[in-house]
């Protein structure tokens, strides 16, 4: 349980302002101004609430340019938390990205990985390389039951690798929890199966870590053998198999900002290798663009990020939200994820073709109809895959209470029942990289 410590004041603008605000954002939300936005559940990434204790932390923040004591007790929490002690700080996750896809991918490699996270793939392709999604069969089956359909089909991700040959198989990536898989979990034994992968291809086995604190609940949930076993050692043990880890702090950091890489042994100088990108890309190796009290603060959310009595408050939070939608009849992805409900548009707007994006449609709705900002990662984000119409309502850590899902049972619920009176909609305007459309192009109502 949490009590406020600080709080900020919201108003829900008249539906008249919704739909006015909903229009110069060319029906896009995230053209939105979140004065604009009741409740935030675009992203869980970087808008929880901080700590009283990260506060203090943050306010003691040492911003020496090289060796400052809030990156050594960053080093110190990744090395207590994550067990790894070899640590390269950068801005955020996708800065943390650059640098490592970066100094691994040559042109023309293949990256496999359980599926790529956007900003992930994205610094793949950069570099050169081809991200091959290797996900489990039912991953987007979006009733199928199973503990773990986060997790790389291991066979797949074989004949992937097999087919360019070992020499072009730079990296196995995988992601816990699996964000583009609706935030599903991992298991320890698929991470150890896919260490096994990358050995046979002499490849390095990445870890993209940044829910490391979520997978590890699921684990000692579902995963026979963890049941006792504390959720800090669950959270070392999944780690333990990788080359490296690369974390968005914005996750399970529990903090705004920052990212950091760790990398464990090392035969041909990784490290080395991304500390000297670091100070092209990111900044001097002991603060890689975070200020000295950003990294102070995220020692403490680590070590926060790994208290059972957090996450127990943190994933009931978002199973709640998903049995209140459902008591909406809102149709939503089951099982529940770590971090966020993904809601089902293609079911719940079947009138509206997948050309059309009724997950971009079911947005809009929402908005207008309570002032709810969600994402859709459907047809719209994802051009030319087959995925679900996702909606993601992503709920930032500490930051919102009962009163609050309620309110957005009630509004998605609401939007959903409007039916067959909502459209369709068509691009208006889109960014030449297509991958990244749903961040910036423009839209509007099909008549
Ligand atoms: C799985 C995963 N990897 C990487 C990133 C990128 O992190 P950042 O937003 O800090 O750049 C995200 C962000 O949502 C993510 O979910």
């Amino acid at each position: 349980m949490y009590d406020s410590a600080m709080v900020s004041r919201r108003e829900l603008p008249d539906r008249e302002q919704r739909v006015a605000a909903l229009k110069t954002a060319g029906y896009n939300v995230f053209g939105l101004s979140a004065a604009d936005v009741y409740i935030d559940l675009l992203t869980d990434s970087g808008t929880g609430t901080m700590s009283t204790d990260q506060w203090a932390a943050l306010l003691g923040g040492d911003e020496s340019y090289a060796g400052s004591e809030s990156f050594e007790r960053l080093e110190q929490a990744v090395t207590d938390v994550l067990g790894f002690e070899r640590i390269v700080p950068a801005h955020q996750g996708r800065g943390a990205e650059h640098l490592l896809y970066g100094a691994l991918v040559d042109d023309g490699d293949v990256v496999v990985a359980n599926t790529h996270f956007d900003t992930t793939r994205a610094h793949v392709a950069e570099a050169g390389g081809r991200p091959a999604d290797c996900p489990v069969v039912d991953a987007f089956d979006t009733d199928a039951a199973g503990p773990f359909k986060g997790n790389l089909d291991i066979e797949a991700a074989r004949e992937r690798a097999a087919a360019v040959g070992a020499d072009r198989v730079p990296a196995v990536v995988v992601t816990l929890t699996n964000n583009s898989v609706a935030g599903q979990p991992v298991s320890v034994e698929n991470v150890r199966r896919a260490r096994a992968v990358a050995d046979e291809f002499d490849a390095r086995l990445i870890i993209d870590g940044c829910r490391f604190a979520e997978n590890a609940w699921f684990v000692r949930e579902r995963e026979p053998g963890f049941e006792e076993t504390p959720i800090p050692a669950i959270v070392r043990e999944q780690l333990a198999p990788a080359d490296a880890v690369v974390v968005s702090g914005k996750k399970d950091g529990l903090v705004n900002v920052g990212g950091f890489i760790t990398v464990g042994d090392d035969e041909d100088d990784l490290f080395g290798r991304l500390r000297e990108r670091a100070i092209l890309y990111e900044g001097f190796y002991t603060y890689g663009g975070m200020a000295g009290r950003d990294m102070a603060a995220m020692a403490v959310g680590l070590r926060e990020a790994v208290d059972p009595g957090y996450l127990d408050h943190r994933i009931g939070q978002v199973r709640t939200l998903a049995d209140m939608l459902e008591r909406r009849d809102v149709p939503v992805y089951r099982p529940v994820g770590g971090h966020a409900v993904y809601v089902d548009a293609g079911v719940a707007l079947p009138h509206i073709p997948r050309e059309q994006f009724p997950g971009q449609a079911l947005v809009c709705a929402a908005y207008r109809e309570g002032g709810v900002r969600g994402v859709e990662l459907g047809g719209f984000a994802f051009p030319g895959t087959d995925r679900p119409e996702f909606v993601r309502l992503a709920l930032p850590r500490r930051r919102y209470h009962r009163e609050h899902l309620e309110h957005v049972a009630e509004t998605v619920g609401a939007a959903v029942d409007r039916g067959t009176a909502l459209s369709g909609l068509e691009v208006v305007s889109q960014p030449d990289r297509e991958a990244l459309r749903h961040f910036s192009a423009t839209l509007r109502p099909v008549d």
